[in-house]
């Protein structure tokens, strides 16, 4: 068995100027923050194995959050759950996120991002404050069968509960207090629900879960804080990624415009060589080999997905925007066990802004010098996206 393990900072500043992949001596790597993994097939292999426990607990714990109502939430929340507890938590919440809740949200999106397009003018629009960041929440409201004046509260609730994944302890204060707002409105949301009859909504299902005895009283608040914190930050930095990555792109975006079928496969494509989530974090429950290499209980690992997405060995070109790109499977959403529970959600969000953007506004570009776009520390951001519209077909 391998001893030498490359050395890799994953969080340094010059991580990214690695193009993907495996080093020239392996698929994984170790540096001051832990191992990080870098191949696509090692990569996979983490996320599928429930052994590595992901590492949210731990990042609240290095902030110092290590009692108390937030730190209960983490621990007992389904990110943080293995075997039948998992199951138990993730299974309603699967069923509720399948096919059916997709084609009904694609179909009230149409009328989300009509009004939100439509609120605008046509000269250069600040697309992340006045589109990307707005739609995720409106949909939750939706989903969640919350009044869509509601929206800007969840929106701000899931961007500042979210900031954990920055790794600035600097915002624990805010952090907390956050995640009390946030439990503040959920037991008020669930009380005006109670007021006005329970409905088909994702909430109302699996409060009728509770009053079934299928869920405690305390998993049905974890399950409803999970969704809201998941809803909303993540999805809106996505949107304007793949969006951003597509108008720079004009022969893939003529593409799409002359034949919109094209679409769902554009955003995969985007969503491999943008991912907002860049790194996933987790933690080795007990000794483990990956690579031929042994990994102690206790240790870091990061997945790198800006990396496995574009590994050369798993992607030919990997660095081109390939349309039409065949078994393409990005780690975006991760897989294995916690695979993203919003994700067939969060591409239909993408699809419906791409897709409005293709038919009204077909000669959309970004306006590069007022766009800022940054990756930190894996991370893909948002800074600033500005769009000129130009004329409304
Ligand atoms: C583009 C937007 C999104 C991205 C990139 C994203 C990414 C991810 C990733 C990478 C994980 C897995 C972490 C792991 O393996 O440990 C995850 C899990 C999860 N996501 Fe998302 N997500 C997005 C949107 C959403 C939305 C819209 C929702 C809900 C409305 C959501 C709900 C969840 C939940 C509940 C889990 C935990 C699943 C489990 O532990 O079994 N996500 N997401």
């Amino acid at each position: 068995m391998t001893t030498t393990v490359p050395a890799f900072e994953l969080f340094s500043p010059q991580a990214t100027d690695h193009q993907g992949g495996a080093l020239p001596d392996g698929g994984i790597a170790v540096g001051s923050d832990g191992y990080a993994v870098l191949s696509y097939q090692l990569s996979t292999e983490v996320l599928r194995n429930p052994r590595f426990a992901n590492s949210a607990l731990r990042l609240m714990e290095e902030f110092g959050i290590n009692d108390g109502s937030v730190h209960g939430f983490r621990a007992r929340s389904i990110i943080m759950q293995d075997g039948a507890q998992q199951l138990r938590l993730r299974t309603p919440l699967a069923r509720f996120m399948g096919p059916a809740t997709v084609q009904n949200t694609r179909d009230v999106l149409t009328d989300i991002v009509t009004g939100i397009f439509n609120d605008l003018d046509n000269k250069p629009v600040d697309f992340h404050a006045g589109v990307d960041r707005r739609i995720p929440s409106l949909v939750y409201c939706h989903l969640a069968g919350a009044p869509q004046s509601d929206a800007p509260k969840v929106q701000e609730l899931s961007e500042r509960t979210l900031a954990l994944l920055a790794r600035d302890p600097s915002l624990k204060p805010d952090i907390l207090a956050a995640y009390d707002e946030l439990f503040r409105y959920l037991n008020d949301l669930m009380e005006r629900k109670r007021g006005l009859g329970l409905g088909d909504d994702m909430l109302s299902h699996l409060m009728t879960l509770a009053d079934e005895g299928k869920l405690t009283a305390q998993e049905l608040f974890d399950e409803a804080t999970s969704m809201l914190e998941a809803s909303s930050v993540n999805t809106g930095h996505q949107i304007g990624l793949v969006v951003w990555n597509l108008l720079r792109n004009r022969e893939v975006w003529e593409q799409i415009v002359a034949d919109p079928i094209w679409i769902p496969a554009a955003v995969v494509e985007a969503l491999r060589l943008y991912p907002r989530t860049g790194v996933i974090s987790k933690i080795a429950t007990e000794d483990m080999e990956v690579g031929g290499i042994t990994i102690p209980a206790g240790a870091d690992v990061h997945v790198a997905v800006w990396s496995a997405n574009r590994d050369p060995e798993r992607f030919e070109n990997p660095g081109d925007f390939v349309l039409g790109r065949e078994r393409n499977q990005p780690l975006t959403f991760s897989t294995g066990p916690h695979n993203c529970l919003g994700q067939g959600l969060a591409k239909v969000e993408i699809e419906e802004v791409v897709s409005h953007l293709a038919r009204q506004y077909p000669q959309a570009s970004v306006v590069e010098s007022e766009s800022a776009i940054s990756q930190t520390a894996g991370r893909w951001t948002i800074k600033k996206l500005t769009v000129d519209l130009g004329p409304r077909s």
